[in-house]
């Protein structure tokens, strides 16, 4: 198996990771009556499990070796409701520097179709680090009067493409 190829399987546990610790933070969102916040991290629990099934329809399509990982716990206490978002914004900053790292590999194996299949990803990363960033921001300015000052922005505002990218590469099974 080719390192790019190992890598990119290992990248589906990673995306499988962030989808476990998204419902984990909508859960707890849901325990402290903040439900716009807890739709909002339902919803981005499933763009992250179908990320790691366009990984797999990848591997499929290109014939190479598909294996499901197990995935990693993930953190389900948090001290304010600020914290859960800080957490989702250093998740996506590392997971793009994990796909980068990935097209870096893909180049240097001379995989010139894995290296195009990345590009949706960096893009993709691009636009959730400005998403968090700015679910962060509208937290932490609420979180200083009312947190319910940011469930009513986010009952107004929509934050994200809410898993509409209609270019998306396609998963397998189909995504949710
Ligand atoms: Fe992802
Ligand atoms: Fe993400």
């Amino acid at each position: 198996m080719s390192q790019f190829t190992e890598a990119l399987n290992e990248q589906t546990a990673h995306e499988f990771a962030a989808s476990q610790q998204y419902v984990a933070i909508a859960v707890w969102y849901d325990g402290q009556t903040l439900p716009q916040l807890a739709r909002h991290f339902y919803r981005q629990a499933v763009e992250e499990r179908n990320h790691a099934m366009i990984i797999v329809q990848y591997l499929l399509d290109a014939r190479k070796t598909v294996t499901i990982p197990a995935v990693s716990e993930p953190r389900n206490e948090f001290a304010d409701p600020v914290e859960p978002v800080r957490l989702a914004l250093s998740q996506e900053e590392r997971v793009t520097e994990m796909i980068e790292r990935l097209a870096h590999q893909a180049r240097k194996e001379g995989d010139l179709v894995g290296e195009q299949f990345l590009a949706w990803f960096l893009k993709e990363q691009l636009e959730e680090m400005a998403s968090m960033s700015d679910l962060l921001r509208t937290v932490e300015r609420a979180a200083e009067t009312n947190i319910l000052l940011a469930e009513a922005y986010l009952a107004r505002e929509a934050v994200g493409d809410h898993g509409e990218s209609p270019n998306a590469p396609p998963a397998a099974g189909g995504a949710l």
